[in-house]
């Protein structure tokens, strides 16, 4: 594996495995790699003869009072498991080389990005396709596979390739847990012990509203809101939203149609960390 931090070096070298007679795949991480990650890879490496990933900790989806500076950086460590996942190029700029003085530029995309985290998080999906743009055209991929798990921000991620008219096919990778049901995420390790037991209730819930769905509820809200109840009464966790969307369009969804799919978001704070978690279901 060869780790490179130019992006200029990396794109000259993604310009000639373009060319090149093989499949070239891409992962985007910010680092503190887990299962999740390498299950991205593995996905990455059933399409692709050449996998690239990319470890970049993206200031500008970070919002103020997000956790920018705390967010964990082991390099030595993930760049050791990129390696053992059989990763061909590590790409790892440094901020500056992403965003050189007299940087201007900003990719949004309208709609999607409105709501949930989008309303949480101002800015942050901007400064997601805004990265994702960058390392697409330095890293040129055949694929680039994101986890399931970032329901939005892959469904931002379809819309603005499509719409920009990039070479890139988008590959969703089902979603890794612990054995427990809690969705694996790097900021897993911001859960005190406590709320870490109580955190698998997002999954149970989120499966029971959809079971609910699934036997005819046609209300999208009440089942919802039998999610957002069962995780609060039972965790104290606040509450950001449990609400389904319907999954090809991303829209909002309140009343299910026979035959068509929806997808259950949920987000919860605990004390030092918000928690995203989702699943689609047949109505
Ligand atoms: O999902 C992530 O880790 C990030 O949002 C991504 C896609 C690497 C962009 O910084």
């Amino acid at each position: 594996m060869q780790t490179i931090t130019d992006p200029a070096e990396m794109q000259a070298i993604a310009g000639k495995l373009r060319t090149g007679r093989q499949l070239v795949g891409v992962v985007m991480t910010m680092g503190a790699l887990h299962e999740g990650h390498l299950s991205l890879v593995k996905l990455a490496r059933q399409q692709a003869g050449t996998v690239i990933m990319t470890l970049f900790v993206n200031p500008s989806q970070f919002g103020e009072g997000e956790d920018f500076q705390r967010y964990p950086r082991p390099f030595e460590k993930d760049e050791a498991l990129a390696r053992s996942a059989g990763v061909d190029y590590l790409f790892a700029p440094a901020p500056e080389a992403m965003y050189p003085e007299g940087f201007r530029t900003t990719v949004s995309c309208r709609g999607i990005t409105e709501r949930f985290e989008g309303e949480l998080r101002p800015g942050h999906f901007d400064g997601v396709a805004t990265v994702v743009s960058k390392l697409l055209n330095i890293t040129r991929p055949h694929v680039a596979v994101f986890g399931e798990k970032d329901a939005q921000q892959l469904a931002l991620i379809r819309r603005f390739t499509r719409d920009l008219q990039m070479d890139v096919e988008i590959l969703a990778a089902p979603t890794v847990r612990e054995e427990d049901g809690l969705a694996v995420s790097s900021r897993n390790i911001y859960l005190s012990g406590e709320e870490r037991q109580k955190a698998p209730v997002i999954r149970r819930a989120i499966l029971h509203a959809g079971g609910m769905v699934e036997a005819g509820e046609r209300s999208l809200t009440a089942a919802a809101a039998e999610a957002g109840r069962m995780i609060t009464e039972s965790t104290g966790f606040g509450l950001d939203y449990a609400a389904f969307v319907d999954e090809e369009t991303f829209e909002p969804a309140e009343k299910a149609v026979e035959g068509r799919e929806y997808r259950l978001l949920v987000a919860v704070r605990a004390t030092g960390v918000r928690l995203i978690d989702n699943e689609k279901f047949r109505a």
